[in-house]
C-alpha cells in the first residue's frame, strides 16, 4: 500500500476531522483540502490554543507542511486572505507554502446573497446552510459558467466576465427574492485589492501532487462536512453541494484511487448534526443537554447549536462501503465519560410493520425507529488518556463493540481536543 492517508468524517460532519489531520500531519509533507469551501469549521488545540480552520489545511500547523486548496474546493478569495492573516497573528506563516488550484470555483458575494434569499424563501422546509455561498457557487461550477481562481491573473476578462454574471443574477436577486442588487464594480474592486495576496499561490496543483506522489512524500486529504452529507450519497436534500465521500478525492484533485492508500473514516463516539434533516437517533431529553455540555457541541463556523443522539451504527456501517475505509478514529470518547448507560444503534424498525432493517438507505429514514443495545458506562476520567490499556475496560468493549459493526479496525481513539489527548493504537506509518 502506498502512503497516503484520506481523513475524512462518517457522520454529518465535525466528527473531530481537524483535531486528526493536524495530529497525523507532523509524519506527511502534504496536506490537502479537496472539496467544500469555508462551509467547514476544524478545530485544532495544540498546548491548550484554539485555532480554526476553514479553507486552508489542518497540517499547516507543522512548519514544514505544505498546504494544498486543489480544484474541488470553492474558494473565497477574500476569506481566504482573512484566514492568512488570522494565521500570522498566531505566527504561523504560510505564505511559500499554501497553493490553490488555478481550476477552483470562485465563491463571491452573489451566491452568499443568493444562498441567503433562498434559505429565506424556503421558510421552514429551509436546509439550514451555513449561509457560505456553497450551493450557489457549486451550481455555477456544474453550470459552466464559475469564474475560477485562475481568472483573477486577467484583469480585463474577469471585469467582463463579473458583469455578465452579477447581471444574472441580480435578475434573480432584485426580481424574484426582492432582496438589493449587487455592483460588480465592488466586487471587482474588493477582488483586485485581494488578487496580489494570493497571486502567487496559484498552480496547476494537481501538477505538484503528482510530484510528490512521484517523490515518495506522504499526502493526506482532507474531508470537509461528512458522508451522509455528499450530495450523492447523503441524506438529500438536507446535504451540502459537494463530494464529501472517498470519491470527491478523485474528482477533487485529479489524483487516482490507486493513490489514495489508507482511508480514516473519522467517528464521533456519539452523533452531531447541525442543519436540517432526519437523524434516526437523535436525543431530546437531558441526555441531549449533557452531551451537548460536556462535548461542546456548538457549530465552529456558524455558532449553532448542534443536535445530538447516539451513535447509529446502521449509517457507519454504510459509511464503511461508500468510502472503502481502511479503519475508524473514535473521537470524543471522553465526552461519554458521566454517562450510566451508552446506547449503539445496531439495527431500524419500520414503525408501521416492525420490519428490521440492518441497511442504510436514505430513502427510508422517516418511518423508522432505532434499535438500540445498551452498553454499561465506566463512568470515570478518560479525557487525555494516550495509551488504550490505561482505558477503563467498559470503554475498550465500547470501542471492541464499534469494531464488530462496522467490520473494521478502530485505529485511533481521541480523548480529548488537544493534540496529544490521542490514542494510536496501531502504528499507522507503515
Ligand atoms: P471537524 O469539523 O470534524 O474538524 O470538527 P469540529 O472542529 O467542527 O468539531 C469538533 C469539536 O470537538 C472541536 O471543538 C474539537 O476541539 C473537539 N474535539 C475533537 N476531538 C475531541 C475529543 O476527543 N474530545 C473532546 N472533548 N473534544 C474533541
Ligand atoms: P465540517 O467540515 C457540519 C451542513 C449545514 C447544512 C448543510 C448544507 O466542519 O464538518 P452548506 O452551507 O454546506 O450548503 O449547508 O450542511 N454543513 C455542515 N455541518 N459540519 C460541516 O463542516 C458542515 N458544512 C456544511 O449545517 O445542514
Ligand atoms: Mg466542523
Amino acid at each position: 500500500m502506498n502512503k497516503n492517508i484520506v481523513i475524512l468524517g462518517t457522520q454529518w460532519g465535525d466528527e473531530g476531522k481537524g483535531k486528526i489531520v493536524d495530529f497525523l500531519s507532523s509524519n506527511s509533507a502534504y496536506v490537502v483540502r479537496y472539496h467544500g469551501g469555508h462551509n467547514a469549521g476544524h478545530t485544532l488545540v495544540v498546548n491548550g490554543k484554539k485555532i480554526i480552520l476553514h479553507l486552508i489545511p489542518s497540517g499547516l500547523l507543522y512548519p514544514n507542511v505544505i498546504g494544498i486548496i486543489s480544484n474541488g474546493v470553492v474558494i473565497s478569495p477574500f476569506e481566504l486572505v482573512k484566514e492568512i492573516e488570522m494565521l500570522e497573528k498566531n505566527n504561523y506563516f504560510i505564505n511559500e507554502r499554501l497553493f490553490i488550484s488555478e481550476s477552483a470555483p470562485l465563491i463571491l458575494p452573489y451566491h452568499i446573497a443568493m444562498d441567503l434569499a433562498r434559505e429565506k424563501k424556503l421558510g421552514i422546509n429551509a436546509i439550514g446552510t451555513t449561509g457560505r455561498g456553497i450551493g450557489p457557487a457549486y451550481e455555477d461550477k456544474i453550470a459552466r459558467r464559475a469564474l475560477r481562481i485562475g481568472d483573477l491573473k486577467n484583469t480585463k476578462e474577469l471585469s467582463i466576465k463579473l458583469e455578465v454574471i452579477v447581471d444574472y443574477y441580480n435578475n434573480q436577486l432584485v426580481s424574484f427574492y426582492k432582496q438589493k442588487s449587487i455592483s460588480y464594480k465592488e466586487i471587482l474592486k474588493d477582488l483586485l485589492k485581494v488578487k496580489d495576496l494570493i497571486f502567487n499561490m496559484i498552480k496547476d496543483t494537481s501538477t505538484i501532487l503528482h510530484k510528490a506522489i512521484k517523490d515518495k512524500k506522504r499526502i493526506i486529504f482532507e474531508g470537509a462536512q461528512g458522508t451522509l452529507l455528499d450530495i450523492d450519497h447523503g441524506t438529500y436534500p438536507y446535504v451540502t453541494s459537494s463530494s464529501s465521500t472517498t470519491g470527491g478525492v478523485i474528482t477533487g484533485t485529479g489524483i487516482g484511487p490507486k493513490h489514495l492508500g489508507y482511508v480514516l473514516g473519522i467517528t464521533k463516539a456519539y452523533t452531531t448534526r447541525v442543519g436540517k434533516g432526519p437523524f434516526p437517533t437523535e436525543l431530546f431529553d437531558e441526555i441531549d443537554n449533557y452531551l451537548s455540555k460536556k462535548g461542546k457541541e456548538f457549530g465552529s463556523t456558524t455558532g449553532r447549536k448542534r443536535r445530538t443522539g447516539w451513535l447509529d451504527g446502521v449509517a457507519l456501517r454504510y459509511a464503511v462501503k461508500i468510502n472503502s475505509l481502511s479503519a475508524l478514529c473514535i473521537t470524543k470518547l471522553d465526552v461519554l465519560d458521566d454517562l450510566e448507560e451508552i446506547k449503539i444503534c445496531i439495527s431500524y424498525k419500520d414503525i408501521n410493520t416492525s420490519k428490521i432493517y440492518k441497511d442504510f438507505s436514505v430513502f427510508n429514514l422517516e418511518n423508522i425507529t432505532p434499535v438500540y443495545e445498551v452498553h454499561p458506562g465506566w463512568k470515570e476520567k478518560t479525557s487525555g488518556i494516550k495509551r488504550i490499556e490505561d482505558l477503563p475496560e467498559a470503554a475498550r468493549n465500547y470501542i471492541k463493540r464499534i469494531e464488530e459493526i462496522a467490520q473494521i479496525p478502530v485505529d485511533i481513539i481521541s480523548t480529548g481536543p488537544d493534540r496529544s489527548d490521542t490514542i494510536l493504537v496501531k502504528t499507522l506509518f507503515f
